[in-house]
């Protein structure tokens, strides 16, 4: 059966963050009108509004929110309430200045913008359910409530804190995780350079020092600093539960861009099941040297429906310009509903964005909006209100599954440590990398899910590995069980290096992969900056090579013709038991990486559409089918493919017309 993520909207969701209390109350009442004629019907309210509903400790002012709600009510909104707890008010940090989060060189910040407290702080923690309950108490049972917002964007501004609190709250952690300090030591590797601890008030969180930090050290902070802030999201999400019970709650994530601060693998089982769902926040980032902005859309949109492992929900993205970067580009015409119907396409149950009215003051009033500056005369208006429309006769999508055929895996563990001090060369970071393999798909018009190591792979077909450097045994043994069960593998360089401990596996390069792969490397020969290598197939490698041989059994598809490690394999393919596992050597460029990826099996959703044309299915499990059709491309596109668009009524037999910057949704 399908499960509906917000029961207390019909169709799907639109509308945005609403801040009333940055407006006065005059302006309410219209903000209710337009919302109507956008068809705007789930607004997010509170996220900041902490100074706004308790102005002094333990003083509740909630008579504002009331007619807030009631105000919604009214209109037909529905309300994604938020517990209002991502920005503690001047009041509280000043009564707690040991509240304040603390750099890795010692200085405390102070209040002044958001999200300013220390995730470890107790009165932090206890100053932010209080006031949860306080809201779920009052609320529960208004009939505008449609779901619970806890916080906003964990992690976004202070995912790490290095005060002492949070230091024996670092402790507290490595013991559960290590028991004894011996095996803290021979986890952390501490006989190099005289780092041995001998009792565990010596332990405190990798503050700067002097050199090169311990990589492990480093790498069991960021687990415990993702985890000290699933805690606080378990706190407040349990006890919504329980007082508002039947609700669904939620936070919005950040699966986006090069923010990976957060193991969001940890997080989602977390977000899913009964009363739960998974939302996520998007923003573009103009020239991205990888990924063009539709298909940075689409990556944060697979990522995020494969935490969800199904529908999910856009919490939070731009109609128009961010105010956050050195340059804020306007979004063409067109380019907002485009973007919002991608991450439809991908799996989203609707469309909501930051925010419903552009501020007037403050740190983002150059933040685009659904209700611009310039108010209902604009393209943007007119832009939200076609969208709303769109949204309208896109319901009957609800509930739809996005079915990929191709993973690729993302471990943040595994991107932590080889972004970890003193690498072989600083150019192997992880997530960007991943990102180029997921926009290399994406151009070719595959669609694909993101997983874990250890997840069950055996639905796909074929499963990417761009970038593992650190992966366990057992993890390992399920990449092996997968291929030999007849699946495809295709692994990229620096990957299989470390255990989780981020201990090199001795006797060869790709350690947990040399088997499985048929390779040996006894040495790295990393390119200089932009440096590039020739293979002989014609294709161009970059970043990084390596002094390696294939093993009987194992398949030479290209070599080095040129660079350091010159008549070295550099792509290689084995057989292993029904299946089959490829290994790349060196970072492909881009179009030999597609070509390489299309060989192992990588197919297009809808073969035959030209560039620029995206094209994404999402089916219900009765077979009720809908072909997304988003054309980027400056001139109309005509693709074989047929039925009626859900956006216009038009029926098209066998070809379709996407008019340039358009979509068109078929029933099929
Ligand atoms: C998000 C945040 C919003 C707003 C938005 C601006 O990160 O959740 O509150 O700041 O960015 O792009």
């Amino acid at each position: 059966m399908t499960r509906v993520l917000v029961p207390r909207v019909n169709g799907l969701c639109y509308g945005g963050d609403y801040n009333p209390e940055q407006w006065p109350e005059e302006v309410w009442a219209e903000d209710a009108k337009l919302m109507r004629e956008a068809g705007v019907n789930l607004a997010t309210v509170g996220v900041f509004a902490w100074s706004a509903l308790e102005p002094a400790p333990g003083r509740y002012e909630f008579g504002w929110l009331d007619r807030v709600l009631d105000l919604l009510h009214g209109a037909g909104v529905a309300v994604d309430l938020a517990t209002a707890t991502a920005s503690p008010p001047p009041w509280f940090s000043h009564r707690y200045p040991e509240s304040l989060p603390v750099d890795a060189d010692g200085r405390r910040l102070t209040y002044g913008s958001r999200q300013a407290f220390c995730p470890s702080s107790p009165a932090y923690r206890q100053a932010a359910l209080a006031l949860a309950g306080a809201l779920a108490d009052r609320y529960h049972d208004h009939p505008a409530l449609a779901m619970w917002h806890v916080h906003n964007e964990y992690g976004c501004h202070n995912p790490r804190c290095y005060c002492d609190v949070s230091a024996a709250a670092f402790r507290d952690w490595l013991r559960d995780r290590y028991r004894d300090l011996a095996t803290l030591n021979e986890a952390w590797g501490t006989a190099f350079w005289s780092q041995r601890y001998t009792g565990w008030e010596q332990v405190q969180p990798p503050r700067t020092t002097t050199t090169t930090p311990n990589p492990t050290h480093l790498l069991d902070f960021q687990r415990f600093c993702s985890d000290a802030l699933l805690a606080l999201f378990k706190a407040e999400r349990d006890l919504l539960h329980r007082r508002s019970p039947g609700v669904p709650v939620t936070t919005n994530l950040m699966a986006t861009g090069n923010f990976a601060v957060l193991d969001y693998w940890r997080w989602a089982p977390e977000m899913t099941g009964k009363d739960r769902l998974v939302s996520m926040d998007h923003y573009i980032v103009p020239g991205d040297p990888v990924a063009p902005p539709a298909a940075q859309v689409a990556y944060g949109a697979d990522r995020t429906r494969s935490l969800a492992g199904g529908p999910w929900l856009l919490m939070e993205h731009s109609t128009s310009a961010l105010s956050w970067r050195p340059y804020n580009p306007a979004k063409p015409p067109g380019q907002l509903i485009r973007d919002s119907l991608s991450h439809v396409a991908r799996g989203s149950e609707g469309a909501l964005f930051f925010q419903w009215r552009a501020s007037r003051y403050g740190g983002e009033k150059w933040h685009s909006a659904m209700v611009p500056h310039a108010g209902t005369d604009s393209k943007i208006w007119r832009e939200v209100v076609t969208l709303g429309g769109h949204l309208q006769r896109l319901a009957e999508v609800r509930g739809a599954t996005v079915r990929a055929q191709v993973a690729i895996l993302f471990d943040h563990e595994s991107a932590w440590a080889s972004d970890g001090p003193s690498q072989p060369s600083a150019e192997m970071s992880a997530v960007p990398e991943i990102r180029r393999w997921h926009a290399a798909l994406w151009r070719m018009g595959v669609t694909a899910d993101f997983a874990h190591p250890a997840h069950d792979l055996s639905r796909y077909h074929l499963v990417l590995v761009p970038s593992l450097y650190l992966i366990d045994d057992a993890a390992a043994a399920n990449l092996h069980r997968y291929a030999a069960a007849g699946g495809t593998l295709v692994i990229g360089p620096y990957s299989g290096i470390a255990d989780e401990r981020d201990h090199v596996r001795l006797g060869g390069y790709p350690g947990a992969f040399r088997d499985l792969l048929g390779v040996y490397v006894d040495e790295f020969f990393p390119l200089p900056p932009g440096g590039t290598v020739s293979l002989d197939s014609g294709a161009t490698g970059r970043v990084w090579t390596e002094h390696a041989r294939a093993e009987a059994g194992t398949t030479v598809l290209a070599s080095y013709a040129d660079g350091p490690v010159a008549n070295c394999p550099a792509i290689t393919r084995r057989s292993v038991g029904a299946g089959t596992a490829y290994y790349l050597g060196t970072r492909l460029a881009d179009a030999d990486l597609a070509a390489l990826l299309a060989s192992a099996g990588a197919q297009p959703a809808l073969p035959g559409a030209p560039p620029g044309l995206e094209a994404v299915r999402r089916a219900h499990d009765d077979g009720r089918s809908y072909l997304f059709l988003l054309n980027h491309a400056g001139a109309d596109a005509v693709v074989p493919a047929s039925g009626v668009d859900l956006l216009t009524g038009a029926t098209w037999p066998d070809r379709v017309t996407v008019p340039a910057g358009g979509v068109v949704v078929l029933r099929e």
